[in-house]
């Protein structure tokens, strides 16, 4: 077979071809195949990273937290890559690593299955979600069990916690069956929660249909944030309180936010898609918001939504 002019006609009837466009690579008819672990750089992004560092921040300074909208960032980026994922929009949020998430969510896991301490991998598994599991262990808040794939729901009892899973494997490819996987997992009294790094922007995931718990996600590879980009970390029924024990691994003085918004333990990361996301306050034609949180009651004074109810004041 002649592969290369296999893959033009295959490139040519892709219904994704445009999209190669709107990415900056080189030049030099390379061939970029690693999105798995970095993804291209967006056209965009270049142009949209210097309005942030020249005009947010270095005109806006301090203002740019709520006129710029980086103070809801976490779960303004969240509900955009809520349909990717099979989830609603207000279940994602995005914040800190996908390590720090994981290790959030598995002893927030932990704490919802009060007496069982099982955690259900593979040993093929990627190193850092093991490594996350054994820290938790180390704690002696809960005790690996790693069995073959094949094997998984064989080990399935009712010690297990937790089935913690990556739904593409990194080195081979290999695709999990969500929907099963999960099933069984629930009919033993455990929780599920899947690692889509290699998933989420590259393969149709559908997380809400196959009734997951909890899943985290990376921002770099498929999702093409860039380096450094912050990941994501998504709970089934988040909206108002949702199934994450109130407290989790963060401090008590988070718990008076919905849902996932308890969950981010760092100061968001700015980033948006150039002129797509307004900052929440804003009215169409783009005048502020000038009122106070107090004082918003919405309507054309203020930022003509509903009450903005305090989405644009630094939270204190
Ligand atoms: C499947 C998987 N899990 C976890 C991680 C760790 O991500 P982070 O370095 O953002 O914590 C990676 C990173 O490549 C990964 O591919």
């Amino acid at each position: 077979m002649d592969f290369a002019a296999e893959a033009a006609r295959l490139d040519a009837a892709d219904p994704l071809a445009r999209w190669r466009e709107e990415f900056a690579l080189p030049d030099n008819g390379l061939t970029y195949l690693d999105g798995n672990s970095l993804g291209a750089l967006p056209k965009r992004t270049k142009a949209r990273l210097e309005h942030i560092i020249g005009k947010e921040w270095g005109a806006g300074l301090i203002r740019s937290w709520n006129d710029a909208g980086w103070i809801t960032m976490p779960a303004t980026v969240g509900a955009k890559i809520a349909p990717l994922i099979g989830a609603q929009r207000q279940e994602v949020i995005v914040c800190d690593s996908v390590s720090v998430n994981l290790f959030k969510l598995i002893a927030a896991a932990l704490a919802m299955r009060p007496g069982r301490k099982v955690v259900l991998s593979e040993p093929g598994n990627f190193p850092t979600d093991l490594y996350m599991i054994e820290g938790v262990a180390a704690m002696g808040l809960a005790e690996p069990r790693l069995v073959a794939a094949q094997q998984i729901e064989a080990a399935l009892d009712d010690q297990v916690a937790l089935l913690a899973l990556t739904h593409v494997h990194y080195k081979t490819g290999a695709m999990h069956d969500m929907a099963r996987l999960t099933r069984a997992a629930q009919d033993a009294g455990a929780l599920v929660l899947w690692d889509l790094s290699h998933s989420a922007g590259a393969v149709p995931v559908r997380l809400n249909d196959c009734g997951a718990d909890l899943a985290v996600g990376c921002g770099y590879k498929y999702l093409n944030g860039g380096p450094g980009a912050p990941a994501g970390g998504c709970g089934r029924g988040c909206a108002g309180g949702g199934r994450l024990s109130p407290g989790g691994a963060l401090g008590p003085g988070r718990s008076g936010l919905p849902g996932l918004r308890r969950r981010p333990s760092a100061t968001p990361r700015a980033r948006r898609r150039p002129g797509r996301d307004r900052p929440r306050g804003r009215r169409r034609g783009g005048r502020r918001c000038t009122r106070r949180r107090t004082a918003c009651r919405g309507g054309a004074s203020s930022c003509g939504r509903p009450a903005c109810g305090g989405a644009r004041r630094w939270p204190g």
